[in-house]
């Protein structure tokens, strides 16, 4: 499997504060089937700067590969919606036009259209990370998918579907799941301890739903479109 979202870089964000804590949310990842992680620390302003994720995932990788863990450490970024559309480019997932993009989680801004519309002007594909825990899209899934039609994808949190960030969210994520408007399943993964790398969990939840090959391609195929850079047919 693929995890298009996962802040598993040391001492960068909100995620591990330390390289064996890194290590031990790769041990736990590839103990659960992922074989690849995009690298997405937040970026919300001037920190993290696209050399120093680049230079951390090396160096993770590095680290890796002492430890004989077979996981593949790819650079992207977990980008606030609300950043300068110009520097956007700078922060996509492994070099391709696909970025993650996160609303702030307290509401959806009523220019969200404006937004979206913004990013795909600068020639890039947005995915939306986890609109299903967020208040306005649990309260009205539509604002979603008007979205969706202008041209934005949608990551939804694998343990979202297992009840982890309550029954809101777990309802939101199965409803949009059965509608059709997601593309990706990922981890989004902060420490070995509470929120893990773990996507087996809400594959076999988004298979009971949709069905064992659809959900499959939340996490084979769709996330691989993604790093390949090859356009994602939806
Ligand atoms: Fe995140």
């Amino acid at each position: 499997m693929i995890d298009l979202h996962c802040h598993i870089l040391p001492r960068m964000d909100d995620g591990p504060a330390t390289m064996e804590h890194s290590l031990e949310m790769a041990r736990i990842a590839v103990k659960d089937g992922i074989r690849q992680i995009v690298a997405t620390p937040h970026v919300m302003g001037k920190e993290n700067a696209p050399d120093l994720i680049r230079r951390n995932v090396d160096i993770l990788n590095s680290e890796l590969r002492g430890e004989k863990i077979s996981l593949e450490i790819l650079p992207g970024a977990d980008v606030y919606g609300l950043l300068d559309v110009r520097d956007l480019k700078n922060y996509t997932i492994n070099g391709s036009d696909y970025l993650l993009f996160e609303f702030p989680h307290s509401h959806l801004p009523p220019n969200a259209e404006e937004m979206i519309f913004a990013v795909l002007l600068e020639g890039l594909k947005p995915i939306i990370t986890h609109p299903e825990r967020n208040p306005s899209i649990i309260e009205n899934p539509e604002r979603l998918f008007d979205l969706i039609r202008l041209g934005a994808l949608v990551q939804v949190t694998a343990d979202s579907l297992t009840g982890h960030f309550g029954p809101e969210a777990r309802e939101c994520a199965a409803y949009l799941i059965r509608k059709n408007a997601v593309h990706f399943l990922a981890t989004d993964a902060h420490s070995p301890e509470s929120r893990k790398p773990v996507l087996s969990r809400g594959l076999r939840a988004a298979a009971r739903l949709i069905g064992k090959e659809a959900a499959n391609r939340l996490v084979f195929a769709n996330p691989a479109i993604v790093l390949s850079g090859k356009i994602l047919d939806v």
